[in-house]
């Protein structure tokens, strides 16, 4: 892929619950047929762990870290307007934040210029709801709705919400993660040489671009200092996406390391012909929300996000951003797998055969949060038969309490039936 309601209630701590909210509830009559009121199709690999964090909506939850970093993003915007109005100019930014996250493939690639062969539309990267003629997956990103939103008048906005991407397990991968998208498209006389009579004007010229790529920097600009200190360091880098020409990313320096902070670019001319506004041009970005969490609060897990331990959720409050203290660090445990992939090899490419994010499904269908990271380790092909053999390790650890050996053992040895059967792999 290119660059993913808690009330806030104090609630007794028990670890029985703790149990429950980190296993996955994989038996056939708990799950859920209905993603965010969507049926799910019967060969939809949409699985049930993630059907329940779709439209849980963190990113609304009063009180969560999410919710702060995402608001004081809107403040800023609020700020950006209050600006431009001050100099007869308009950005009204409209916030959205609650847009269906099942969403068809047109939306998620076509309108945004995804090439037909790109693996991010794979089965192997992308959770279908319906994967047959209604091709409706959960967004893997929330530019997911940059067509729509413009098609439907909005000139500035952004949008947040969940979504949902088959990939590595670590500590900063999860299925479900949320993003926040923004699109700012100018008046064409706000573009030089735009407006009045001037019937030559081209929103298309290296002067009108570079009035975008310029408000563009500068409007985030404002806002890595605003959420990262005023004298923060940071860099602008070019970057590739389908949907934006030029592309750019951000990093900031920040406690000793450079850190990618979001993607964005002058929105494709083919998006704003498509969205009826071939007369102007504007600027796109997207970011990750769980990803500066992370950094501001120093959040050292993304499981922890997902968590309803009063430990956690009563550490923050809203328009704070300070540094979470960790309640806990339970011990880990390290489990290592190895196995004969099929003859028909590696899909790497999304295509048939295996695929690493189908093992990484198969462990955390088994042991949900309990899953902390999955790391291969090693990787070899059998000199005579040609057979590829892989290795993998599995940190197990929970993140409210200590794991028994049994408890443990049970769950390797159903990722290792799994592998087996679901996989078509030999287990050694
Ligand atoms: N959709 C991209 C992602 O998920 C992020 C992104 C990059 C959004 C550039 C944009 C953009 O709007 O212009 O990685």
């Amino acid at each position: 892929m290119f660059l993913r309601r808690i009330v806030r209630q104090a609630r007794p701590f028990s670890s029985s619950r703790a149990v429950d909210a980190a296993m996955p509830s994989t038996s056939p009559a708990t799950r859920p047929l209905i993603v965010a009121g969507v049926p799910l199709s019967a060969d939809s690999n949409v699985p049930a762990a993630v059907a329940d964090k779709v439209g849980r909506n963190l990113h609304l939850s009063r009180h969560h870290p999410l919710n702060i970093i995402k608001t004081i993003i809107e403040d800023h915007f609020r700020e950006v307007e209050r600006d431009a109005a001050r100099v007869g100019q308009r950005a009204e930014f409209r916030f959205f934040d609650d847009m269906c996250p099942v969403v068809t493939t047109k939306a998620c690639f076509d309108d945004l210029l995804t090439p037909k062969d790109h693996v991010s539309r794979s089965v192997s990267d992308t959770y279908y709801v319906c994967p047959g003629e209604r091709q409706l997956v959960l967004r893997t990103h929330t530019s997911a709705h940059q067509n729509e939103l413009m098609q439907a008048g909005h000139r500035s906005f952004l949008a947040s919400g969940d979504v949902s991407r088959r990939d590595e397990i670590d500590s900063s991968h999860y299925p479900c993660f949320h993003q926040m998208e923004g699109v700012h498209v100018f008046d064409p006389e706000e573009l030089p040489g735009g407006g009045g009579e001037n019937a030559s004007f081209d929103p298309t010229s290296p002067e009108a671009v570079l009035h975008c790529e310029e408000h563009l920097k500068r409007t985030l600009e404002g806002l890595v200092r605003k959420l990262f200190g005023e004298d923060c360091e940071m860099r602008w880098g070019v970057d590739d996406f389908p949907f934006t020409d030029p592309s750019f990313e951000l990093e900031v320096f920040f406690r000793g390391d450079w850190l990618e902070v979001l993607g964005c670019g002058v929105v494709h001319r083919e998006i704003l012909q498509n969205c009826g506004l071939a007369h102007t041009n504007g600027w796109a970005f997207g970011l990750g929300l769980e990803r500066l969490a992370m950094v501001l609060f120093q959040i050292p897990d993304i499981r922890l996000f997902w968590s309803e331990d009063p430990r956690f959720l009563e550490q923050f409050t809203d328009g704070e951003v300070k540094r979470f203290r960790p309640f806990s660090k339970y011990p880990p445990c390290y489990k290592d797998v190895s196995f004969w992939l099929p003859a028909e090899g590696g899909g790497g490419d999304g295509g048939p055969g295996f695929h690493e994010n189908d093992l990484f499904e198969q462990i955390r269908a088994v042991g949900g949060d309990m899953v902390e990271a999955v790391e291969k380790i090693d990787e070899f092909i059998h000199p005579k038969t040609q057979r590829k053999s892989q290795a993998y390790r599995i940190t197990w650890r929970h993140m409210s309490r200590t794991l028994t050996d049994a408890e443990v053992d049970k769950m390797q040895f159903e990722v290792r039936d799994r592998i087996g059967e679901e996989l078509g792999c030999e287990v050694r």
